[in-house]
């Protein structure tokens, strides 16, 4: 199967980077983290102390920063003004402010080009929140991975736990229903499943089960044959 674009959207531990992740390396396909540029712009927000409340400040904020997309042996990387963020955007802090600020038309708007034109080919397993509502309303493959709040607050906590970061349950719970709050609730590109999307409720599936069902949907006799 070539240049397909395949959108996977859903909540904050709903299982859908790692899976997206397997699944494009399966495919040989380019996985496009959307939720890292998100992440990148809330980093810097939140190392120069921008009050993302102030339109105007926002406004030049989202006109001076430079976001960019590198495919460093076969990974795609995120860089903010020349800085390879890497695992620095990966925090409970930084997903919290990427949260907030991805409520902002203006930021959507700023990263909307850079992800269609990351598609533009091909070949991509998009991963995000409104990758097949809004950035690939005309994907190829669409699915919409969800699980249970619980399941996705005990994941997150032995994510952490494994990483030897600080993991406290009821932080992790506010902070994900703070999350899903936000996502859901806001104007623009509300987290949501696209009519088209093949909902798939993960809770009590592993990876590789995510994955199976995927690949059947996929429906692809080369497809098939990988399995
Ligand atoms: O997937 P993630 O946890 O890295 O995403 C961080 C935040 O970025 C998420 O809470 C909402 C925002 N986001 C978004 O609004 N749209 C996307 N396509 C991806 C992420």
């Amino acid at each position: 199967m070539t240049g397909k674009v395949i959108t996977i959207d859903g909540p904050a531990g709903s299982g859908k980077s790692t899976v997206s992740r397997a699944l494009a390396a399966k495919l040989q396909y380019l996985y496009l983290d959307t939720g890292a540029l998100y992440r990148a712009l809330a980093y810097k927000a939140l190392k120069i102390n921008l009050d993302m409340n102030h339109p105007a400040k926002l406004a030049e904020f989202c006109s001076t920063t430079e976001v960019t997309l590198k495919n460093v042996n076969g990974k795609m990387t995120v860089w903010v003004d020349g800085e390879d963020v890497g695992e620095k955007i990966r925090t409970e802090e930084v997903g919290l402010a990427a949260s907030a600020i991805s409520a902002f038309p203006v930021v959507r708007e700023k990263l909307l080009s850079l992800q269609r034109e990351a598609g533009a080919g091909g070949g991509i397993v998009a991963e995000g929140r409104d990758m097949g509502s809004v950035v690939f309303p005309d994907a190829d493959f669409k699915f919409y991975l969800d699980a249970d709040l619980e399941e996705r607050i005990r994941r997150r906590h032995d994510e952490l736990v494994s990483k030897n970061r600080a993991a406290e349950r009821s932080a992790i719970s506010r902070d994900m229903k703070a999350r899903d709050a936000q996502d859901t609730n806001r104007k623009i590109a509300p987290l949501t499943s696209a009519p088209d999307a093949v909902v798939i409720d993960s809770t009590s599936l592993t990876v590789s089960e995510v994955l199976r069902e995927i690949l059947e949907h996929l429906q692809d006799p080369l497809i098939a044959d990988t399995k």
